[in-house]
């Protein structure tokens, strides 16, 4: 793992397991502010701020989803961790279905958040290189601020704090953070398969007024699958730990005591 970054992180709370929360692009581990003191009394929390992202350095270049897991794997090493539950909002549970993928023994259960194994339609993904040669060429601004009223659900205010604190974080991601994950995005691939077996153990948690993932999507993906357990967050779209924090630390606090008994 030569090619990691070294991850700015914070760590809360103690005790026998290990959880990781992973924040979304564009974004940094603050995302999990509300989670990260509510949880500590469960199990001990890392939550780093990702490659290219928050404080942790922005090299050059594509970042795959699998880099980015190897950079946290990295993280778990220094810190002395051999597994640990993965949560993963958005971006974030990409990287943790590419963990389960390359490395399923640091992996010991799994929380997709506002997140989804499909790998990107074409137009989507050409997309993303568009925009990622757009952020490299006319800066961060050029292609995030559009997303900030998709992220919130529909008739949120858009002078709220919250929303004014999560467009500064947005802003604040270097453009090759943002060019980096863009190229790593479109490259991922479909990691349904990866969902079908029961262990480690598996959950979605969703905002039901999510503009960007299909609730209807993660509704089929939890019915075929049944050990998939689907928690829906009432009142909320793409950032439910930011929009109802108590709803998701409640369903998170749940699937957690469950899982670590
Ligand atoms: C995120 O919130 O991390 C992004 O919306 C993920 C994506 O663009 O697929």
């Amino acid at each position: 793992m030569s090619d990691t970054v070294p991850l700015h992180y914070e760590e809360l709370g103690t005790g026998p397991a290990t959880v990781v929360l992973l924040h979304g692009y564009p974004l940094d581990h603050t995302l999990w502010q509300a989670q990260l003191a509510a949880l500590s009394d469960i199990c001990r929390l890392i939550a780093p701020d990702l490659r290219g992202h928050g404080q942790s350095p922005a090299p050059t270049g594509e970042y795959r989803m699998e880099t980015l897991a190897a950079d946290v794997v990295a993280l778990l090493d220094r810190l002395d961790v051999a597994q640990a539950v993965w949560v993963g909002h958005s971006m974030g549970g990409y990287v943790a279905l590419a963990a389960l993928r390359a490395m399923p023994e640091r992996v010991s259960g799994l929380v997709l958040c506002a997140s989804h194994p499909f790998a990107d339609p074409p137009d989507k993904a050409q997309a993303r290189r568009d925009n990622a040669r757009r952020a490299l060429a006319e800066g961060t601004a050029s292609v995030v601020s559009g997303m900030l009223d998709t992220l919130f659900k529909p008739g949120t205010n858009l002078e709220s704090i919250v929303m004014h604190r999560v467009r500064a974080t947005m802003l604040n991601t270097p453009a090759q953070g943002v060019a980096g994950v863009l190229l790593g995005m479109a490259a991922r691939p479909d990691s349904v398969d990866l969902l079908r077996n029961p262990a480690p153990p598996k959950a979605i948690i969703a905002g039901r007024e999510d503009q960007i993932i299909r609730l209807a999507d993660l509704q089929a993906l939890a019915t075929q699958m049944p050990h998939l357990s689907l928690h829906v967050i009432d009142e909320a779209g793409h950032l439910p730990m930011l929009e109802q924090p108590d709803a998701t630390t409640a369903a998170l606090r749940a699937l957690l005591t469950y899982w670590l008994r």
